[in-house]
């Protein structure tokens, strides 16, 4: 078993440094390149013997499913509950649930309705926890999304990613991207829906590159990368309100043309054609989207590779 300080948790971008994130997607590259059977060389030893539990509060369909084939192609295990299927659900302690599934597992993969909880289990737990999306942060898809644009794009320090809409979950772990990887990000975001402050504050002490504006052409207007997500994330009921406000926020064609002549666009998934973003920028030739969804994969082996080798 791993001493408790020798954990390598993946909770978030910013929590780790710039060096070892750069190892870690240019092992995903590697790993994408390998293909299914993951080489000894890549794979942690030991990696035979080792599971990943992974539990859901909230529905998944890339998260879950590249976890679990991340796992196999590295040799392992994977096994995936919804909290409701473990005690958790009524009412065990996250502090409980983390010191058993420590005896069992080799790793805990969370997506979590709120950050504290992942927090929480990383506290208890004596091996890997992984942060697989809460209300706060969605790092391993970003992470994801900076091996996509490199393989696009060329490497990302140095280059500009346009944010626009919901400063959410998914905005937050771009912004500690672009103070580890050294990108300009531009937010655009209604002044309503800004990122939170402690994210801004954040970005502000790491001296990050990072500009928020309400104007979404100003925000794209030469840059390499525009990236949106879904108006209404996972947990919230305000729908009809985001919709009003964010749909100036919309990407369509017209806005693409603001970008640079070869930028990309990048959307997590699941879309919602038609609001956050036009059918004809997510089908046209600009988008990387499927790219970015198989990333997942080998970005969460280079994930565990890197958690499971400590
Ligand atoms: N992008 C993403 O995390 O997708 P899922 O919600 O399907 O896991
Ligand atoms: N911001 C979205 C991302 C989904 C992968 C949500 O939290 O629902």
């Amino acid at each position: 078993m791993q001493s408790k300080s020798a954990t390598r948790h993946f909770l978030d971008i910013s929590a780790i440094d710039a060096k070892t994130l750069r190892r870690i997607v240019d092992n995903a590259h590697a790993m994408k390149k390998a293909g299914k059977r993951v080489p000894a060389g890549l794979r942690p030893k030991g990696i035979e013997d080792c599971v990943l539990v992974m539990i859901f509060e909230k529905p998944s369909t890339r998260t879950r499913v590249s976890f679990d084939i991340a796992m196999r192609q590295l040799g392992g295990g994977a096994l995936s509950l919804n909290h409701t299927d473990l005690q958790l659900g009524r009412g065990e302690s996250v502090a409980d649930t983390a010191r058993v599934l420590s005896r069992y597992a080799d790793a805990i993969m969370i997506r979590a309705n709120a950050h504290d909880t992942l927090v929480e289990l990383a506290k208890h737990a004596s091996i890997p926890v992984v942060n697989g999306l809460t209300d706060k942060s969605h790092p391993c898809q970003v992470m994801a999304d900076v091996m996509t644009f490199e393989e696009h794009s060329g490497p990302i320090k140095g280059r500009t990613v346009a944010w626009i809409g919901d400063g959410n979950n998914v905005a937050v772990s771009w912004m500690h991207a672009a103070a580890r990887f050294g990108f300009t990000l531009r937010l655009a975001c209604p002044s309503a829906l800004h990122p939170e402050d402690e994210a801004m504050e954040w970005a502000r002490r790491e001296k990050a590159a990072i500009t928020l504006t309400t104007d979404p052409e100003k925000a794209v207007k030469g840059a390499d990368c525009v990236v949106t997500d879904t108006w209404v994330s996972m947990g919230q009921s305000d729908a009809a309100k985001r919709k009003k406000i964010l749909a100036p926020y919309a990407v369509d064609q017209k806005l693409m043309s603001k970008a640079a002549k070869s930028a990309i666009f990048m959307h997590c998934l699941p879309a919602y054609r038609g609001h956050e973003v036009s059918s004809e920028v997510l089908e046209g030739p600009q988008s990387v989207i499927w790219d970015e969804a198989e990333n997942r994969l080998h970005a969460q082996k280079a994930i565990l590779a890197w958690c499971l080798g400590g």
